[in-house]
C-alpha cells in the first residue's frame, strides 16, 4: 500500500498533541494555542540541533579528522545555525500575544518553565557549557529542576543526566582539532614544535604592540594622548601578553597556548589554500554561538515585552536571569578573545614557511 503524507509524518498523532493539561483543545484560552505550537515547535528545533551538533562533534571527535568529514561537519553547524535563527523569529510571533492575553492562562502553568527545557540544557551541555559557569538564581541548580520532586516526569530528567555523562563536548572536539592546525609548518608531534609556537606568538605579540601603538597614534593624530585612553590601550596590550604567554590559564599549558595560537595563526593567515577549511570551521563555530546568544537575548526582549521585570514561573528573578546567562554564557571563550587580538592583513608577522601552506602538486 502506498504510503500517505499523514502516515510519514504522524500527523493524527502530532496533531492530538496540542490539548494542554486537559488533553482538550476546548479548554485552552483564545492565546494558549499559539503559546503550545510555539513551544513544540522550537523543542522540534532543539532535536534537530543536538542531532546535528552529535554528528558535528563526534567528526571533530576523531584523532584524526579527513578533509572529506568536514564538508558534512560544517553543513550540519551550518544548518543549526540557521535552525536557532529561525526559533529565535518566533518569539516575534509569540508577541502577537498581548500581556492581557498571555495572563489569562500564566496561572494554568504552576511552576512549569522553559527553565526546565532538557533539550535545551542538552544544546548548552553538549556545546561544552561547563556547570560551574552557569547563572544560579536562589538554591536553583539546573538538575535540581530536573528532579522527581519539581513534579517533572522521569523521562526529562534521564534524558539531561545521560547527556551530562557524556563528556565528549563540541567544545573539547573542535578544540582538540583546531589546536592540531600546523602553525609555520610545525605540527604538535614535531620536535621542536613548543619553540616554534612561542616564536610564532612572540612574533605576534610584537606586531600586535606595533598595531595598538599605531591605533592609539591615528586616534588623535598630532595631538597628545589623553591619559586616560593611553591606559586602555595599554592594557589591550597587557592582556594580548596574559592571553598568550603570562596568564595562569595558560603559562603552564602548552596545548592552550597552541590552541590560542592556532586561532590567531588562521585568521591571519585565512586566504592560505591550506587553511580554508579551519578559517571556514572558526567562523561558523563564531556564528553557531552568536546564533544561540541572540536567540537568548531575543527571548529576553520578549520576555520583557510579555511580563515586564516580575518573578518567572520557575522562579528567577526572570528578565534579568535571562539578560544576565546572555550576558556571560560563552563557551568558545578563547575564540571569541582571540577576536580582540587580531591585527590587520599585512600587519601579521611574515609568514615563516609559506610553501607548506600552498597547493602543492602530489
Ligand atoms: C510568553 C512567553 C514566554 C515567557 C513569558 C517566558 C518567560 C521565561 C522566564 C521568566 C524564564 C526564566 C526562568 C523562570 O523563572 O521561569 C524563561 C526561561 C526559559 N524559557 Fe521562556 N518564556 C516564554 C516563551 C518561551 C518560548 C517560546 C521558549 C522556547 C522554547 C522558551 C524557552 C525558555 C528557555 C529554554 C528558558 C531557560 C533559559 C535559561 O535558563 O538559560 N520560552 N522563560
Amino acid at each position: 500500500m502506498a504510503t500517505s503524507y499523514s502516515e510519514y509524518l504522524a500527523l493524527e498523532r502530532l496533531l492530538a498533541l496540542q490539548g494542554g493539561l486537559t488533553g482538550n483543545e476546548r479548554d485552552l484560552a483564545p492565546a494558549e494555542l499559539l503559546f503550545i505550537v510555539v513551544h513544540q515547535i522550537d523543542e522540534l528545533w532543539f532535536k534537530l540541533a543536538l542531532h546535528e551538533l552529535e554528528r558535528a562533534r563526534d567528526i571533530f571527535a576523531q584523532k584524526q579528522v579527513d578533509e572529506q568529514a568536514l564538508a558534512p561537519a560544517a553543513a550540519g553547524m551550518r544548518r543549526v545555525v540557521k535552525t536557532f535563527e529561525v526559533a529565535a523569529a518566533h518569539f516575534a510571533l509569540m508577541e502577537t500575544m498581548s500581556p492581557r492575553d498571555f495572563l489569562d492562562f500564566r496561572t494554568k502553568l504552576g511552576s512549569a518553565s522553559g527553565f526546565q527545557s532538557p533539550q535545551f540544557r542538552e544544546v548548552e551541555m553538549l556545546f561544552g557549557l561547563a556547570d560551574e559557569d552557569r547563572v544560579k538564581f536562589g538554591e536553583q541548580e539546573v538538575m535540581a529542576a530536573f528532579a522527581p520532586k519539581a513534579g517533572i516526569a522521569g523521562w526529562a530528567e534521564r534524558k539531561v543526566v545521560a547527556r551530562a555523562a557524556n563528556r565528549t563536548t563540541l567544545k573539547i572536539a573542535i578544540e582538540s582539532w583546531l589546536a592540531r592546525t600546523p602553525i609555520d609548518g610545525s605540527t604538535p608531534d614535531q620536535p621542536g614544535d613548543a619553540s616554534r609556537v612561542d616564536a610564532f606568538l612572540d612574533a605576534y605579540l610584537a606586531c600586535h604592540r606595533h598595531e595598538v601603538n599605531a591605533a592609539m597614534k591615528a586616534q588623535q593624530p598630532g595631538g597628545s594622548i589623553d591619559p586616560q585612553v593611553a591606559a586602555l590601550y595599554a592594557a589591550e596590550m597587557e592582556q594580548a601578553e596574559l592571553f598568550l604567554r603570562r596568564g595562569d590559564d595558560v603559562k603552564d599549558d602548552p596545548r592552550r597556548r597552541r590552541l590560542r595560537a592556532a586561532a590567531l595563526f588562521i585568521e591571519s593567515y585565512r586566504e592560505l589554500p591550506l587553511l580554508a577549511w579551519p578559517r571556514e570551521i572558526l567562523d561558523l563555530v563564531i556564528q553557531l554561538e552568536q546564533a544561540f546568544l541572540i536567540f537568548r537575548q531575543r527571548h529576553a526582549r520578549m520576555v520583557e515585552r510579555m511580563i515586564g521585570r516580575r518573578v518567572g514561573t520557575g522562579g528567577s528573578d526572570g528578565v534579568r536571569y535571562l539578560d544576565e546567562t546572555a550576558l556571560r554564557y560563552r563557551i568558545f571563550g578563547d575564540l571569541w578573545c582571540a577576536r580582540r587580538l587580531l591585527v590587520r592583513q599585512g600587519g601579521a608577522p611574515a609568514l615563516a614557511n609559506a610553501a607548506f601552506y600552498d597547493f602543492r602538486s602530489a
